[in-house]
C-alpha cells in the first residue's frame, strides 16, 4: 500500500508491504537508486518473507515526496533525516536499512547520523567512497544535460551504466520499465539528487566500526560499482557477507529479482 506523512511541512511518501505471519514484525527499509523512486522495489515488496515488513520511501524530491526547501544547500544527510523521520512515524527504534547505489549512500548517512537506528545493512551496488575529481566533473556535466534535455536526456546518458549488458541486450521490458520510472521523476528532485551525490562525504571510515549484520550484493555486470569494489567494501566490514549475482547489472534488484530476493530472504532468515 502507498502511505504518506508530513515532516516539517513536507510530504514523505512510502510503499509499505507486510509478509504473512504474526503481527510482531521486523522492518526492512528499502532506499532506491538515482534517478528512480520507491517503485523500483516492487519486485521485492511483492514477496515479503513471513515475519517481515518492507517499507520503501520516495527519497526527498523523487516519486511523490516533496522536494523541500529548494534554495537550501542539498546534502545526502537530507535523505537520512527523512529515513529517521519515517522510523519515528512508524514507531520503530531501529530497522534493517537496505540501499541500492544512491540508496546505499543514504544508508551510510543514516549510519553516520543515527547509528542506533540501524539494526542491519544491505548494501547493494553501492560504494563507501565519495566522488573523486572526475566523478564530480561528470556530475556537473549531468547537471548541464538535465538543464538542456530534462529527465529523458539524463536517463539516456546513464543507461549504459544503469543496466547490465545482458539486460540491455535481451530484456527490453526491463529497459522500458526503468525508462518509464526515470522519466516520471521531477526535474528538481533529479537536480538536487545530483548535488547530493556529488557532495556526499567519504563513508569508508565508517566501515570498520560496523557491527550489525551486513549483506553486500552486486551484479557481476555492474559498471557503476564493479564487483571488485563490492568485494573490497565487504572485506572492510566485520562478518559481512557478499553475494554476486550473475548476468546482473547495476539495478540488481530489478534486473535479476529472483537472485536478489533469494539472497535477501536468506540473509534476513539467518541473521535476524
Ligand atoms: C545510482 O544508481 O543511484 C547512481 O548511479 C549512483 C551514482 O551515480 O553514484
Amino acid at each position: 500500500m502507498r502511505a504518506q506523512f508530513q515532516h516539517h511541512h513536507r510530504l514523505i511518501c512510502y510503499l509499505d508491504a507486510a509478509g504473512p505471519g504474526p503481527l510482531e514484525r521486523q522492518t526492512l527499509v528499502l532506499l532506491h537508486a538515482f534517478p528512480l523512486a520507491a517503485d523500483m522495489w516492487q519486485r521485492q515488496l511483492g514477496v515479503v518473507p513471513a515475519g517481515w515488513r518492507f517499507v520503501a520511501p520516495d527519497l526527498r524530491g523523487f516519486g511523490e515526496s516533496s522536494p523541500g526547501e529548494t534554495s537550501a544547500p542539498a546534502s545526502i544527510d537530507d535523505y537520512a533525516e527523512d529515513v529517521v523521520a519515517l522510523l519515528d512515524h512508524l514507531g520503530l527504534d531501529r530497522a534493517v536499512i537496505a540501499g541500492l547505489s544512491m540508496g546505499g549512500y543514504a544508508a551510510f548517512s543514516v549510519l553516520r547520523t543515527a547509528p542506533a537506528r540501524v539494526g542491519g545493512l544491505v548494501l547493494a551496488d553501492t560504494r563507501a567512497e565519495a566522488d573523486g575529481e572526475s566523478a564530480r566533473a561528470s556530475r556537473d556535466a549531468m547537471l548541464e544535460t538535465l538543464a538542456r534535455g530534462g529527465a529523458s536526456a539524463v536517463f539516456e546518458r546513464m543507461l549504459p551504466g544503469l543496466l547490465g549488458a545482458t539486460t540491455r541486450a535481451s530484456r527490453s521490458d526491463v529497459v522500458d520499465l526503468v525508462r518509464k520510472m526515470a522519466l516520471s521523476q521531477p526535474e528538481e528532485g533529479i537536480r538536487r539528487g545530483i548535488l547530493r551525490l556529488k557532495t556526499r562525504p567519504d563513508a569508508t571510515p565508517l566501515l570498520a566500526a560496523i557491527r550489525c549484520p551486513t549483506l553486500v550484493i552486486v551484479g557481476d555486470e555492474d559498471q557503476i560499482v564493479g564487483p571488485d569494489d563490492a568485494r573490497q567494501m565487504h572485506l572492510q566490514i566485520a562478518g559481512a557477507e557478499l553475494v554476486m549475482i550473475g548476468r546482473d547489472g547495476h539495478l540488481s534488484n530489478l534486473e535479476r529479482p529472483d537472485g536478489f530476493n533469494a539472497a535477501l530472504a536468506r540473509f534476513l532468515a539467518e541473521r535476524f
